[in-house]
């Protein structure tokens, strides 16, 4: 590896993942892992294996599909998360990585472990060594390592070293560092440990942003000697967040004359569709004035700048939108395009999808097609998205009909239909009727009295996908069942109450299959 290559480690599907309400399906997570590998990041992490069989799943079949790429699965430093996250990775062979974690700061180690520094010592080494039996290539995390005595980290990360770790990871896990004091914690460890300096171990950064110095950390860290970053596309993750990949990589790659000489191999092309991809994968949208990514980044309204840009493009903008892939020309389909023409212009987009998925979005885009003059791309990858969020569907939308205004009490009447089941051998057919606050609320009474099911509706979203006024719309809601985790739901349709009315049966209907029956416990970072 070149001395100054930047390496891209992308946490999307695990820390990305953490972040409330973001969980995302084994086929929308290996949508996004396709799209990872088309940005050519160096690492993809999958998912925290050992948490549940569902993280086992998708890491492992990331495994066994993406090549390029690193894959990594996390784990504790107890011995069946190693063993979970070796058996998930193994198919990668040589491209697999275990990614071991224990907290070093002393706030860690006396009220969440209950150990003295020689029992984390002992913990890290255990658990690299374990893990080096099942791969060559471990990487170890002092999580809370921005608050951990320097010395006692240096100690940490030449034990770690010493046992076989290839690369060590600094997390700044709570988003407490400042990019002056971060970047002389790298350097101190670059200056300490011999095989960072020799290259033999490589620094890595994992930086979270409370304090919105996510990127500006990780940069200062590379400055200083690291040569990995950690980092989720559109920056989501635990709580506020981690770095942004796209902000670190166009930082380094737009400001090439302060970060000289560094490299990184990442296909910048590729970041506005893996933005839009994971933006609606996670069902968690942009916001519109967010660097790179954001509807706003490259938009110019005021008089002055847009007469400035017409003149000379760099009067008002430090990179080209092209560069990252915004504007690239489309032709959008319409209600005539043909089966094969559909198919081709999702396989242009990047989509993989086998020929029944096929089927089943060619006779969404039909009915769309029949209620809109063109179909646009945003408008597929809405499409594709319903046939990804397809969960066992316990319950289908059969007929929806709303009376609303603004002298009605607004009413709906739905009717659902599930099908037979080894028990019930007969499919059944519900009808009901709802009042509420407003149409949505009136038909979201309704499903909830009709499946026995009580969600109290914490976020909605509404955005329209594509141009024009007779642009698909698409709901994306966050609900909790009474047990306290969030269930996502989507749903798209011309007609916005039936789009909110899909997502929340969507979610309904996760909520069925997933939730009710096996809770996925939150990551824990204790040890037993
Ligand atoms: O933020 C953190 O400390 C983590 C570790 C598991 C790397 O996500
Ligand atoms: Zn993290």
């Amino acid at each position: 590896m070149k001395k100054n290559r930047i390496l891209i480690f992308d946490t999307t599907l695990r820390d990305g993942e953490q972040c409330p309400g973001a969980s995302m399906t084994l086929r929308e997570k290996l949508e996004v892992a396709r799209q990872l590998a088309r940005l050519k990041v160096d690492v993809i992490e999958g998912g925290f294996p050992v948490i549940s069989e569902g993280d086992f799943t998708a890491v492992n079949t990331i495994a066994r599909e993406i090549t390029g790429s690193t894959i990594a699965g996390l784990a504790r430093c107890v011995p069946r998360d190693i063993e979970a996250a070796g058996k998930a990775v193994a198919p990668a062979g040589k491209r697999g990585r275990i990614h071991v974690f224990l907290a070093t700061s002393k706030l860690h180690r006396e009220f969440k472990l209950g150990k003295a520094q020689s029992q984390i010592i002992k913990l890290a080494v255990d658990g690299v060594t374990r893990a080096r039996k099942l791969v060559a290539d471990v990487e170890f995390s002092p999580e809370d390592a921005s608050r951990t005595e320097p010395d006692f980290l240096v100690e940490v990360c030449q034990a770690a070293v010493d046992a076989g770790a290839t690369t060590v990871n600094i997390p700044d896990t709570v988003g407490w560092a400042v990019p002056g004091q971060f970047g002389e914690l790298i350097g101190h460890l670059h200056g300490s440990v011999p095989e960072f300096r020799s290259g033999k171990a490589v620094i890595s950064v994992h930086c979270h942003n409370d304090l919105g110095l996510a990127v500006a950390n990780s940069l200062a860290a590379v400055e200083a000697g690291a040569r990995q970053v950690e980092c989720t596309v559109n920056g989501i993750g635990e709580r506020a967040g981690n770095a942004a990949l796209e902000e670190v990589v166009m930082a380094l790659k737009t400001r090439g004359d302060v970060y000289t000489g560094y490299t990184c191999g990442v296909k910048a092309k590729q970041i506005v569709k893996a933005s839009k991809l994971v933006a609606r994968m996670s069902g968690l949208p942009v916001q519109r004035s967010k660097a790179i990514v954001g509807e706003n980044a490259f938009a110019h309204s005021s008089g002055i700048h847009q007469d400035g840009i017409i003149k000379k493009r760099e009067t008002y903008e430090i990179m080209d939108p092209e560069d990252v892939g915004w504007g690239q020309t489309e032709l959008p389909l319409t209600k005539h395009s043909g089966r094969a023409a559909m198919a081709m212009r999702l396989r242009h987009l990047g989509f993989k999808l086998t020929d029944d998925e096929i089927t089943s979005v060619f006779s969404r885009f039909k009915e769309i097609g029949d209620k809109k003059k063109f179909v646009y791309d945003d408008d597929l990858g809405a499409l594709v998205d319903g046939q990804m969020t397809k969960v066992p569907e316990t319950w289908v939308m059969e007929y929806l009909n709303v009376t609303s205004g603004n002298h009605t009490v607004p009413t709906a009447t739905v009717r659902l239909c599930k099908a037979a089941t080894g028990r019930s051998r007969k499919e059944t057919v519900l009808e009901d009727a709802g009042v509420g606050d407003g149409p949505v609320d009136a038909s979201l009474k309704a499903i909830d009295r009709l499946t026995e099911t009580s969600g109290r509706l914490k976020d909605y979203a509404i955005r329209a996908v594509s141009q024009g006024k007779d642009a698909l719309g698409e709901v994306s809601v966050k609900v909790d069942f009474g047990d306290g985790d969030l269930v996502t739901g989507k749903g798209a349709s011309t007609d916005i109450i039936e789009a909110s009315a899909k997502a929340y049966l969507n979610a309904v209907n996760r909520y069925l299959n997933n939730g009710r029956r096996k809770k996925k416990p939150r990551k824990t970072n204790g040890q037993p």
